[in-house]
C-alpha cells in the first residue's frame, strides 16, 4: 500500500511520491498521515533515535547501519539566563553535519532506498546540502546539490568533500524550488527540500525526545522559522505524542523569524491566513531568509490552532544573542539559531514558564568576515608580546 498523506488545510489525503506532496488545491505540503494507534509505542530500550521511535516512522523497516549518529542530542539548562523560570537548550549543532537537517536526511535516504530511487537531491545553500550529501553518501546514493549562486566556498566545501554533483545556479530562489521537483520527476532524483513530509517525520522526532528528557512538557518552545518545515515537523511531533498518550498538552509553539526577511510574521501581525511573498530588506541571517516560504500558510494554520506564537528580531538582537550564549553558557551557534534567545529575551516578560530554545546550528557553518570585530582580539608579533602583555595587564 502507499504511503498516504494529508492536507491539514483542506483534509484532503493523496498518495505520497518523491517530489510530489503539495496539496493541488491549497499549495501546501501534505504530511504523513499515520494514525498514532495504541500500537505506536516509544522502545524506550533500543539504541539509536531512529529504532527508539520507529512505530511512528513512514518507514517499513529502519536500517540503523545507515545512521551517522543523529539526534539524542543534549538538553542543557541556561541556569545564568534564567529569569525565575527554567530556560533549557536543545542542542541539534551537535548533530553530524552540524544542524539539525541530519534527523530529515536519515529518513530520506531509507525512503529513496526502500522505493527503489538511487538518486537524492536538494535545493540548499548551507546547512541541508552538506546533510543530504553525507548521508546520500553512506547510503550509496547519487546526490545532487543545486546552490545558490554565490555561496561562499566554506559552505560548498563543506558539502563537495561528500563528492555530490553540485550546480550553482543563477535566479530566483523561489523559482529554482519549485523547478526542482520537475526535474526530480524527469530525471528521477528524489529531490528532498525543506518541507518534503519525510524530513519532517525526523524533525517531529526532536519533539518526541524532549519530552523523554523533561518527562514532560516544556511551556514554550522557541524555533527559528525560514521555510516552516522544522516549526511544522515539532509540532507534529507534539500532538502525536499528545495523541498516544505521552503527553497530556503540547507547547506554546514560538516560530522566530530576521525582521529583515519575515513574511509569516507579517501575514500572522496583520491577521492574514495566508502568506504573500515579500521583498526582503535583507539579513545576516541567511538560513532563514526565504521571501516566498513554501510552507508558510501550515505554519499560520498550526499557529492559530494551537495557540502558538510569531515574532521576528533583528539582526543586531541575533548578534547579541550569540555573543550572549557564547559568553555565558560556551555555546557557538549560528546568529539564526540565536535567534531564539533574542525572542526569548523580548517575550519572556509575557510567556512566563519553563521555555526551550531550539539551537539549530552550529557557529562554525556561518563564520562571517567581520566575525572579529568588537571581540577582544588582538595582533602581536613574537619577541614584542612582553610590551604587549604589560599594556594590557597595566591597564587593568
Ligand atoms: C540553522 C538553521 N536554522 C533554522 C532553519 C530554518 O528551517 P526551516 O527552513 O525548516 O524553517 C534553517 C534552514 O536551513 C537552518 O539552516
Ligand atoms: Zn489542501
Amino acid at each position: 500500500m502507499n504511503d498516504r498523506l494529508k492536507c491539514l488545510i483542506c483534509g484532503l489525503e493523496f498518495d505520497f511520491q518523491p517530489n510530489e506532496f503539495f496539496c493541488p488545491t491549497c499549495e501546501q505540503p501534505g504530511l504523513f498521515n499515520k494514525t498514532i494507534s495504541g500500537k505506536a509505542q516509544i522502545a524506550q530500550e533500543a539504541g539509536i533515535t531512529l529504532e527508539k521511535f520507529a512505530s511512528f516512522l513512514p518507514l517499513k523497516k529502519v536500517r540503523a547501519e545507515l545512521s551517522l549518529g543523529e539526534g539524542q542530542t543534549p538538553l542543557l539548562a541556561l541556569s545564568s539566563l534564567e529569569d525565575g523560570h527554567r530556560l533549557l537548550a536543545k542542542l541539534e549543532s551537535v548533530n553530524p553535519t552540524l544542524s539539525f537537517k541530519d534527523r530529515g536526511s536519515v529518513l530520506v535516504v531509507q525512503k529513496a532506498l526502500e522505493l527503489g530511487w538511487s538518486a537524492v537531491g536538494t535545493v540548499s545553500t548551507g546547512n541541508m546540502a552538506s546533510s543530504t550529501a553525507a548521508y546520500a553518501a553512506r547510503a550509496g546514493l547519487t546526490c545532487v546539490l543545486l546552490v545558490k549562486k554565490g555561496t561562499s566556498t566554506g559552505a560548498l566545501a563543506s558539502s563537495a568533500i561528500f563528492n555530490p554533483l553540485i550546480i550553482e545556479v543563477e535566479g530566483d530562489y523561489g523559482q529554482l524550488f519549485r523547478e526542482s521537483y520537475e526535474l526530480g520527476k524527469e530525471f528521477s532524483i528524489y529531490f528532498a527540500n525543506s518541507v518534503d513530509p519525510v524530513r519532517l517525520e525526523g524533525y517531529k522526532l526532536t519533539a518526541f525526545e524532549l519530552c523523554l528528557q523533561l518527562g514532560g512538557v516544556p511551556d514554550f518552545v522557541y524555533v527559528p522559522v525560514s521555510s516552516g518545515g522544522h516549526f511544522i515537523g515539532l509540532y507534529k511531533g507534539f500532538l502525536e505524542m499528545k495523541q498516544a498518550g505521552y503527553i497530556k498538552k503540547i507547547p506554546v509553539m514560538v516560530g522566530v523569524q530576521a525582521s529583515g526577511c519575515a513574511p509569516i510574521v507579517q501575514a500572522f501581525e496583520e491577521g492574514h491566513k495566508t502568506v504573500s511573498p515579500i521583498r526582503p530588506s535583507g539579513t545576516i541571517a541567511h538560513s532563514i531568509s526565504n521571501a516566498d516560504p513554501p510552507a508558510g500558510n501550515l505554519v499560520l494554520k498550526l499557529v492559530r490552532d494551537h495557540d502558538g506564537w510569531l515574532t521576528a528580531v533583528t539582526d543586531e538582537e541575533m548578534l547579541q544573542a550569540q555573543k550572549e550564549l557564547a559568553r555565558s553558557q560556551g555555546l557557538f551557534v549560528q546568529p539564526e539559531s540565536a535567534a531564539t534567545l533574542a525572542a526569548f529575551f523580548k517575550l519572556r516578560s509575557r510567556f512566563k514558564g519553563m521555555s526551550v530554545l531550539i539551537l539549530t546550528g552550529q557557529g562554525l557553518k556561518a563564520v562571517h568576515q567581520p566575525a572579529l570585530e568588537g571581540l577582544n582580539y588582538h595582533v602581536s608579533r613574537a619577541g614584542e608580546l612582553r610590551e604587549f602583555f604589560r599594556s594590557i595587564y597595566r591597564q587593568k
